[in-house]
């Protein structure tokens, strides 16, 4: 009798034990969610776009939200994590930031935490939640051919300048190949390319690198988001010259551009529909559910989104979307185009 009270007591102890690791651990009961952003000014996106709409839609889904942002800090992204982490996260959802998520998305799987690798691919990752990103490349290399044929310029000899963005970035890769299989079967080839990087000052400097080589000489570049393109774009004008590019995202200043004819395109990818495509995943998996995609990327399942090319007579459609606004676009010398292609 003695003995059994005494085993029974032993295992309600180790039960208690257990159930404040849990706790304190933040396993997967918890209703936090915890995101980490990479920073603020690889593009505006991050912080005005991402940041409101996962925290919209993470609180629908009942979540309560801890969203944070490393500010391109690596060490900083893994101390956020920590806390986080024993704070407690029902799942974590990581853009990588240079490599920085993969021993986070290790740590808190021990923990039992799910994690979705948010836009950026995140080896070891549960989830991939992104936008096909193989046919983003394809539309900011498609902008290159559209552009260079409504020059009126054969893009088999025109001076083309290729960028691409952060090698460390999954993404980065995904573009590239998908602007180059468009690019080399159009005939296209590189007259310079640069090392690539998502810090707009670094891509201004890089793309001044390129013009003087090319002695000022440059049809078209292949951009790999509105944020580079701009800084692009400023060491046009200070030349009083215009190129064709593409870009991504959208941004304020992309779609200024593409109204200004300055820019071909851009790459829209709703942030509202890749926010609500990641929360509608949290609640699966916390709902013991495990869904299955029908693409992989390096074996984690990847459920990719389907981004839209807009040129200056689409802008309209993504200010409709409330996802720009007509005050913030349509300023002193964007006035003229925004009444051209109706946006209001
Ligand atoms: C995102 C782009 C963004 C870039 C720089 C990429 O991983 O997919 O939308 O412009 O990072 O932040």
């Amino acid at each position: 009798m003695k003995k059994t009270s005494l085993i029974s007591i032993a295992a309600v102890a180790a039960v208690s034990a257990l159930m404040l690791a849990g706790c304190s651990t933040g396993a997967a009961t918890s209703t936090r969610a915890c995101v980490i952003l990479p920073d603020a000014d690889s593009g505006t996106r991050w912080e005005s776009g991402d940041r409101p709409a996962l925290d919209k839609v993470l609180k629908a889904a009942g979540y309560e939200t801890d969203i944070q942002n490393a500010q391109k800090d690596a060490a900083k992204y893994a101390t956020i994590a920590d806390a986080q982490l024993s704070k407690g996260c029902g799942v974590m959802l990581l853009v990588d930031f240079q490599g920085a998520a993969v021993t986070v998305a290790e740590k808190a799987k021990k923990q039992g935490v799910p994690v979705i690798a948010y836009d950026r691919p995140i080896a070891g990752a549960d989830y991939y939640v992104s936008f096909d990103n193989d046919k983003v490349g394809q539309l900011e290399g498609q902008a290159v051919v559209d552009g260079l044929a409504a020059a009126g310029k054969d893009i088999k000899t025109a001076s083309i300048v290729y960028s691409s963005g952060d090698p460390t970035d999954g993404n980065a890769k995904m573009f590239l190949d998908g602007a180059l299989s468009v690019l080399n079967a159009a005939g296209a080839k590189a007259a310079f390319t640069m090392k690539g990087t998502w810090d707009g000052p670094t891509a201004g400097t890089e793309f001044e690198q390129a013009f003087t080589a090319l002695k000022g000489k440059v049809d078209a570049v292949l951009a790999p988001n509105d944020n580079n393109a701009a800084a692009i774009i400023q060491i046009l004008d200070k030349n009083k010259m215009t190129a064709v590019m593409g870009g991504q995202d959208a941004s304020t200043a992309g779609l200024q551009n593409v109204l200004l004819g300055k820019q071909w395109s851009t790459v829209y990818k709703p942030f509202s529909v890749e926010a609500k495509a990641a929360a509608d995943l949290a609640v699966e998996i916390l709902k013991g559910n495990k869904p299955t995609e029908a693409k992989s990327n390096g074996g984690v399942p990847f459920l990719a989104l389907d981004p839209i090319s807009i040129k200056a007579a689409d802008v309209h459609t993504v200010v409709e979307a409330g996802d720009a606004k007509a005050a913030d676009l349509c300023t002193a010398d964007v006035a003229a185009a925004c009444a051209k292609y109706g946006v209001k």
